[in-house]
């Protein structure tokens, strides 16, 4: 990278461009929230998502980015580098949200590179390589556990069609779900699924509270911890809630509540590291005074170190079975992804970046998933945190400073550039 370029580039990045994209994108699926917040449902792979694709491509197509769609669904937006045949450097996250998201989670990473290629383009500056923003499909796994779906198939951790038979709560198969996306969006250019991409960037909010506690303006990740998912179900049989004698019953929430008491002691952790969450219960048949037939609860494990989150994982289906009561129990994994650990070629570009431009940084883990996790095995990879308000995100209430904002897309172009120049 020649002397001056990483500056043009730095100072050609938009605030107010950024943080109006960002706005106008969370009206896509955006609702009032209590205290005055304003929250984003916007699921993959739905129409929301499709309008929220649309408004991007048409920035990306002012700005003079090239837009393609692979077969999962990915969307790519390309700044042509001097040399087409070299591997693009790929930036990006992802568009879709929780539930009951914010307006940042994974979005600020799609639209923060946007706004990267965009100030390099207008800075005049074309890197030897081709930058690649990315906007995957379904990371957050909302509406289709589990989620990264997109990553996964991009880099062949799992083929495409592991996930074909995944129903969403209406019982519309991811599958269809995708093809009738492929149909909306079958003006778009195709492209083939996967490369090995020169390098790997994600910026993304911290999710959790170092940064702004620590007042850094930067996080340089360090890697991701470790993530499994469970879907345990537990059967037994309806009876009268007035009548049936308890030593009779075989009440499906009594044994799921035991199992739950038992998973948490196996997780216990003095040390605060491990992260063990149930969070979505569904029972049949329902109603208050029908003991229930079945309980299906999901686990949300996560630890940093593998050999715990291998150990304690692998016995959570003994210690289910052994809660039972009265009911039997089948214990599902459906998403397994180990930790990972980024490359000192992507993290010391950001660590640089950030140092160049005066800002503060703090080298962190990730405690929450990303794309980012399935692009280690395929080439260096590195993300950017930026601060978030009070730590919290996967709530209406989420959110980051404007110029939190910028100053991650600011680190994010000089990294992707120093990145695409080498
Ligand atoms: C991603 O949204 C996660 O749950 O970590
Ligand atoms: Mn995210
Ligand atoms: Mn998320």
């Amino acid at each position: 990278m020649s002397a001056g370029v990483a500056p043009n580039a730095v100072a050609a990045v938009s605030e107010g461009r950024l943080w109006q994209r960002l706005m106008e994108m969370g009206e896509i699926g955006g609702f009032e929230f209590e205290g005055g917040h304003k929250g984003v449902n916007r699921p993959c792979l739905s129409a929301l998502d499709r309008t929220a694709r649309r408004l991007l491509i048409s920035w990306a197509e002012k700005m003079g980015a090239s837009v393609t769609i692979d077969p999962a669904g990915n969307l790519f937006l390309r700044l042509e580098g001097e040399d087409p045949s070299l591997p693009a450097v790929l930036t990006g996250s992802h568009m879709d949200s929780q539930p009951q998201g914010g307006r940042f989670d994974g979005i600020y990473g799609v639209l923060a590179g946007l706004e990267a290629i965009e100030a390099i383009a207008t800075a005049g500056i074309r890197p030897k390589r081709a930058i690649e923003v990315v906007a995957w499909t379904n990371e957050e796994g909302g509406r289709y556990a589990p989620g990264c779906t997109g990553s996964m198939s991009f880099t062949g951790f799992k083929p495409m069609s592991e996930f074909d038979d995944l129903v969403d709560r209406d019982g519309i198969r991811y599958a269809d779900a995708l093809a009738e996306q492929m149909e909306a969006e079958s003006d778009l250019a195709k492209r083939p699924l996967g490369y090995a991409p020169h390098a790997y960037l994600e910026a993304h909010i911290e999710q959790g509270p170092r940064l702004e506690v620590e007042r850094k303006e930067i996080g340089v990740v360090t890697g991701i911890q470790g993530s499994r998912w469970f879907t345990v179900t537990v059967e037994g049989r309806s009876d009268h809630a007035g009548t049936t004698p308890l030593a009779l019953r075989r009440d499906a929430v009594q044994d799921m509540v035991r199992a739950i008491g038992a998973l948490n002691q196996l997780m216990h952790d003095p040390d605060d590291v491990l992260r063990f969450t149930v969070a979505s219960i569904k029972v049949e048949p329902d109603t208050s005074n029908s003991v229930a037939n079945k309980a299906v609860f999901t686990i949300d494990f996560r630890h940093p170190d593998k050999a715990v989150l291998l150990a304690r994982g692998d016995a959570i289906a003994g210690v289910v079975q052994a809660a039972m009561r009265s009911c039997t129990a089948t214990v599902h994994e459906r998403f397994h992804a180990l930790p990972v650990d980024f490359a000192e070629t992507a993290t010391g570009a950001v660590a640089a970046a950030a140092q160049a431009q005066g800002l503060s940084s703090l080298a962190l883990p990730s405690g929450a998933f990303h794309d980012a996790q399935f692009l280690v095995p395929v080439c260096p990879t590195g993300m950017i945190f930026i601060p978030c308000r009070g730590g919290v995100s996967h709530h209406p209430s989420e959110h980051a400073e404007p110029v939190a904002c910028a100053n991650g897309a600011r680190v994010l172009a000089q990294a992707l550039l120093s990145l695409a120049n080498s």
